[in-house]
């Protein structure tokens, strides 16, 4: 019998985790021993899908959107760094014992720093929601200045609060010409072609994240290359988040190459 990987959200359509995962089990030999599958969850079903996952004995589970943080509360433990982010994207199902990991500020944190060392480097986090506290917690145990710009000020005051970093409006995006690194952790641009930045505001100089995934070419990803700046493209973040789920649910090493590619083609 397969033990089974999940991933759940509402909406669920764009995930490509079953995907990254099940090429990764066929690639070490284990996809008869595991299966990865997705299911859309109503919110007012969520607390029954989480006991499902002891009942049905899933393995490990992925949390998305825009369940990250109030999954927390019917979880039996939760991990250090987790726990500081205030978000669970992973949940590892040991003998009926659900413990919540985050692996949103690795696989951040891993993605930037293939481009970028981030001590003293100063950034313009656009977003305050799940992604971006993932991302401020990654940064600030690496030393850098961050600025947090978000659409409703009160919630980048919290974040800025709980991390001891600056914040504003969104309306003052002029600021970020003079910052090292730009990070998009806004859904904006997320299946439409929208970008949270007006692309007079980009430089050649500039290091641009965009967490949105899909589509990998985002409007924003677009208009900083034509500007010649350096990209991060959100399926980098979501491979090495991935490749640290996989080494949770699994106990072995992820087949990392084999994870790029299904996600890179
Ligand atoms: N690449 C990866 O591995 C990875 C991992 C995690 C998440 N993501 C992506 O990151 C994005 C954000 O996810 P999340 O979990 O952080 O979501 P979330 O907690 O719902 O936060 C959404 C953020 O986007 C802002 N926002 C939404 N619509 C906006 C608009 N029209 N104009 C300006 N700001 C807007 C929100 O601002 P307000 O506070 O004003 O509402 C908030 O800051 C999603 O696209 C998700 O797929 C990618």
């Amino acid at each position: 019998m397969k033990k089974i990987c999940l991933s759940i959200g509402y909406p669920i359509k764009h995930s490509l985790s079953p995907l990254m995962h099940n090429a990764a089990f066929k690639k070490l030999g284990i996809d008869d021993q595991f299966i990865y599958l997705s299911a859309e969850v109503k919110p007012e079903n969520l607390k029954m899908a989480i006991e499902g996952m002891k009942g049905f004995d899933i393995k490990g589970m992925s949390v998305t959107i825009p369940y990250k943080q109030v999954i927390m509360k019917y979880l039996d433990k939760i991990d250090k760094d987790a726990e500081t982010i205030g978000a669970v994207n992973t949940i590892v199902n040991k003998d009926g014992k659900l413990t919540g990991y985050n692996t949103d500020w690795t696989g951040a944190l891993t993605a930037l720093e293939k481009r970028v060392k981030l001590k003293g480097k100063k950034v313009a986090l656009i977003g305050a929601g799940g992604a971006a506290r993932a991302i401020v917690y990654g940064l600030t145990k690496k030393g850098a200045i961050i600025k947090i710009f978000n659409r409703s000020i009160d919630k980048a005051k919290q974040l800025a609060k709980a991390f001891r970093c600056e914040y504003t409006d969104l309306k003052y995006l002029d600021e970020i010409v003079k910052m090292d690194i730009i990070i998009n952790a806004t859904s904006v641009g997320m299946n439409k072609d929208k970008s949270p930045i007006d692309k007079k505001f980009l430089r050649e100089n500039h290091i641009i994240f965009d967490v949105v995934y899909s589509p990998k070419e985002t409007k924003l990803i677009r208009e900083a290359k034509q500007k010649g700046a350096k990209i991060v493209y959100g399926y980098e973040m979501l491979l090495y988040q991935g490749i640290a789920q996989f080494e949770l649910y699994t106990g072995m090493k992820a087949p990392s190459e084999t994870m790029r590619k299904t996600l890179e083609d």
